[in-house]
């Protein structure tokens, strides 16, 4: 089975670090932590920002999570009230669409185009109605891997401030980046924006399950509170291990410039078999191609695929259930040998 379904990249932390773990595990005893995590942890991601983004960020602005997923979860239910409206992408992460259902919310979706790379737009922000408590944004975006430019977030912040729309970042795709400038994180242009980041991603420590969120500190103790009734605390041997990452950003830039050279692999050879409408992505490890000429059902087209040559995609209609039939999404964060060998399969089975 070849896997260009799951968005988890397949390289794994730099050997020191494992080397160290395996030290620490036979002396150290892991325990609970605080239930935003340890100060250490804290502020290591507190200089994170300021090394990266050049913004200020106190310990007291950061709650380490059980990974993106936990932060998005508890920011949706510290936030809003039930029956809130929380607009959101389509085509978009399924996640978000469960946990607002799933806490009582309401998805408003916002339906994006080819045109605008599947992105938010200042425009569709302006044309929101009213009654908007809430936006989940998502640059680099799962599943097409499109941007909002610094300008265009600013903008998009703007508005939603003068909207009294509560904004939410997804930045778990900051880094994994193809551009020469780095994203900035939306709490440079706006503190009352609630962040949400990962250590599954850029830091390779999806089994982990580490996040951070970034807000203002009465938020944070929002957070604090029911992390302490949820979950206690997150794991403190993973904990212990992202203490570490922080040593090795050249390590894990070269991985994305591995990404960069899955990516570039992926779209020749997607041309070579006549598939050229293709929106390049700029950032995370995702291609969301449409297959309207093959097939209508992405579904279909997916377990046929599975079925015929063993090689998983994810399909559209997971992340778009209007449009999401004519589209597929690759994930490109596997070796290349992966990559290469099914692309042949696809070639031939098309
Ligand atoms: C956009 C987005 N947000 C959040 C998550 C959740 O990540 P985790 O809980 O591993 O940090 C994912 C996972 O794929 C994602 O794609």
């Amino acid at each position: 089975m070849r896997n260009l379904a799951l968005g988890e990249p397949s390289a794994n932390l730099p050997k020191n670090i494992l080397i160290n773990l395996k030290k620490k595990i036979e002396v150290l005893r892991f325990g609970y932590t605080e239930s935003i995590g340890t100060v250490e942890l804290r502020k290591k991601v507190s200089i994170h920002y300021k090394q990266h983004y050049d913004v200020d960020v106190s310990m007291e602005n950061v709650a380490i999570t059980a990974g993106a997923s936990a932060g998005i979860f508890m920011s949706l239910l510290s936030l809003f009230e039930k029956g809130s409206l929380i607009a959101i992408t389509r085509p978009g992460y399924p996640a978000y669409k469960n946990m607002i259902k799933a806490l009582g919310l309401r998805a408003y979706y916002i339906d994006t185009s080819a045109v605008n790379n599947f992105q938010l737009t200042t425009d569709l922000i302006e044309n929101l109605p009213n009654n908007i408590k809430g936006i989940i944004i998502s640059s680099p975006s799962n599943p097409c891997g499109s941007i909002i430019s610094d300008n265009e977030i600013f903008n998009i912040l703007n508005i939603c401030k003068s909207k009294n729309i509560k904004v939410i970042s997804d930045e778990i795709y900051h880094r994994v980046e193809y551009q020469n400038k780095k994203l900035n994180t939306a709490f440079n242009f706006d503190k009352n924006s609630i962040v949400i980041n990962s250590f599954s991603k850029y830091f390779l420590m999806t089994g982990y399950r580490l996040g951070w969120i970034i807000g203002d500190k009465g938020f944070i103790n929002q957070i604090r509170n029911l992390s302490m009734n949820f979950y206690l605390s997150p794991s403190s041997i993973s904990q212990y291990v992202a203490n570490e990452v922080f040593n090795y950003y050249d390590y894990f830039d070269s991985i994305v410039l591995k990404y960069l050279e899955n990516r570039n692999y992926l779209i020749s050879k997607l041309q070579s078999m006549g598939i050229s409408d293709i929106i390049v992505p700029e950032g995370a490890f995702y291609l969301y191609v449409n297959i309207s000429k093959f097939n209508n059902n992405s579904y279909d087209f997916c377990s046929r695929m599975v079925n015929d040559i063993g090689v998983t995609l994810a399909p559209g209609i997971d992340f778009d259930d209007k449009h999401g039939n004519s589209y597929v999404r690759f994930s490109y964060s596997c070796e290349k040998i992966v990559l290469e060998e099914s692309l042949n399969l696809i070639k031939k089975w098309l």
